[in-house]
């Protein structure tokens, strides 16, 4: 089979080409039983292939035919030993990593700003974390990732830990010396897990951070839809054998995910492979020339940072993505918040994300200089309208969530008896709830941890600019689930 075949998506073609007659789900029939503007919209070739698991279209769950032929394509491409497809997005791949090394009292290595996904893995096996904590950057206001030798002194101390986690690259592209970390892990015969949410592209130029199956990592849970050209919601689970079974892998993959898995989403992940395989190079080039032009553009923009590869030199810096816009907006006196709603209103863009000191915009094949142009012109804009407050901008202090005290497991404090408490008077008590600000999603706290003021200052400060602090059951956020505490 070659890289250029896409037996997923051309089979569901070649079915659809015999025209059945449907007696089965979905109950639209070709979109013949459906509201009419949507059909319309849709488009007939998307609902004809939106098909399930009849018999000679495969089965997700137990893939014999063109499903496993399409897994097996990506697995050459990514340079893993098995590919899984997921239809339940990375997380859906993160929880099925996590899952398949650890059990209830297990131990594993995590850095503390991971996707919830993670957390909830960890929630559901009943594992017991063990934070690394990542490598603050206090200019930026981000977390970036773990340092070797932080993974090196937690083996140390946990020997019997059964996985360590890594996210490479991180969301704002910065990767971290994954190569090594893995080496480190593997001396203790300990697998690796990479959440590579963000880095499905890198695997395919030479100038972006190593992938995991280059590092040797054993499991990567990798965003085709993110930045590979899939549909969103598509993902995939890398996996080389030895440390991990596959056919475990299969079975945890299966208990999570649903058994109506659409072919429209899988037929994607098909094409994306084909596309990266066989163009990735060609496109990675186009992306980074793309982002490296525009960097420079905004760099000479008064007041206005952009990140590049100055940053790198430190243990968690090793590498970064180019193709990703870390743009400091704090000398502006100015919260990324407010940029992203202004970019919004004045010019119609919308970023990736906002905090409270930076916005990050991505550059990928998709993208030409007509974009990365108006975006320029959008931030000159803005340099001249705010350069008034630039004075104030510059004395602005970074404030950055502490990592507070784990106090019980996840799972203990998650299915623990509660109480709710008003958020001010929180400050002490042993939360039961995640916190949030999404994206990017990673928790400031998680079940079982001691709350501080800090971080409820932290909460409150991304409240009062607009940002989404979400996970407690009171959006308001006006209270708090915490632990009960009885007595005596
Ligand atoms: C670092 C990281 N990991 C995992 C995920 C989850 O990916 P998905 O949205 O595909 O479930 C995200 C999503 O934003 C992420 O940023």
């Amino acid at each position: 089979m070659s890289q250029y075949e896409t037996p997923l998506f051309t089979g569901l073609l070649e079915h659809i080409k015999k025209n059945p007659i449907q007696f089965h789900i979905p109950g639209h029939k070709k979109g013949a039983g459906m509201d009419e503007q949507f059909r319309s919209f849709i488009g007939e070739n998307a609902l004809a292939i939106d098909l399930i698991n009849i018999g000679p279209l495969d089965d997700l769950h137990q893939p014999k035919g063109m499903i496993k032929r399409a897994q097996e394509l990506a697995a050459e491409a990514f340079g893993a030993d098995y590919t899984f497809f997921s239809v339940q997005g990375t997380s859906g791949a993160i929880m099925t990593m996590v899952m398949s090394v650890v059990g209830p009292g297990d131990k594993i290595i995590v850095p503390r700003n991971v996707h919830k996904s993670v957390m909830s893995a960890i929630v559901f096996s009943g594992a017991t974390p063990i934070f690394v904590h990542p490598e603050i950057d206090k200019e930026l206001g981000i977390s970036h990732g773990i340092t070797p030798e932080a993974v090196e002194a937690a083996l140390k101390q946990h020997p019997d830990a059964k996985g360590v986690l890594v996210i490479n690259p991180t969301y704002f592209g910065i990767a971290g010396d994954l190569k090594r970390i893995v080496d480190i892990a593997h001396a203790y015969g300990v697998p690796v897990l990479v959440d590579e949410a963000h880095g499905v592209h890198i695997h395919f130029h030479e100038d972006l951070p190593l992938s995991a199956m280059q590092a040797g990592a054993d499991m990567a849970a990798t965003s085709v839809h993110k930045l590979g050209g899939s549909m969103t919601q598509s993902s995939i689970l890398n996996v080389k054998e030895g440390l991990v079974s596959a056919k475990r892998v299969q079975a945890i993959l299966s208990m999570l995910t649903t058994t109506s898995t659409s072919y429209l989403l899988l037929a994607s992940l098909d094409v994306a492979r084909k596309r990266l395989a066989t163009e990735g190079h060609e496109l990675a080039e186009q992306a980074i020339r793309l982002a490296n032009e525009t960097r420079k553009q905004i760099n000479d923009i008064d007041y206005l940072y952009c990140v590049g590869k100055e940053i790198l030199g430190t243990e968690a810096t090793f590498d970064y993505d180019p193709t990703k816009l870390i743009i400091s907006v704090k000398e502006l006196g100015l919260t990324g918040y407010d940029v992203e709603k202004w970019l919004r209103e004045r010019y119609n863009i919308e970023v990736e994300l906002s905090d409270l000191y930076n916005i990050l915009c991505i550059i990928t094949p998709g993208d030409t200089e007509q974009e990365t142009n108006v975006l320029v012109d959008a931030l000159r804009h803005l340099s001249n309208e705010f350069r008034h407050q630039a004075e104030v901008g510059k004395k602005a202090e970074v404030i950055l969530p502490d990592i507070p005290v784990l106090a019980l497991t996840p799972r203990d404090a998650f299915y623990a008896e509660t109480e709710v408490v008003p958020f001010d008077e929180s400050a002490g008590r042993i939360i039961a709830e995640f916190v949030m600000v999404y994206p990017p999603g990673i928790p400031i706290f998680i079940p079982g941890e001691i709350i501080t003021e800090e971080n409820l200052n932290y909460i409150r400060k991304n409240i009062e600019v607009g940002l989404p602090v979400q996970g407690p059951e009171d959006d308001t956020l006006r209270t708090l689930r915490v632990i009960k505490e009885h007595q005596k």
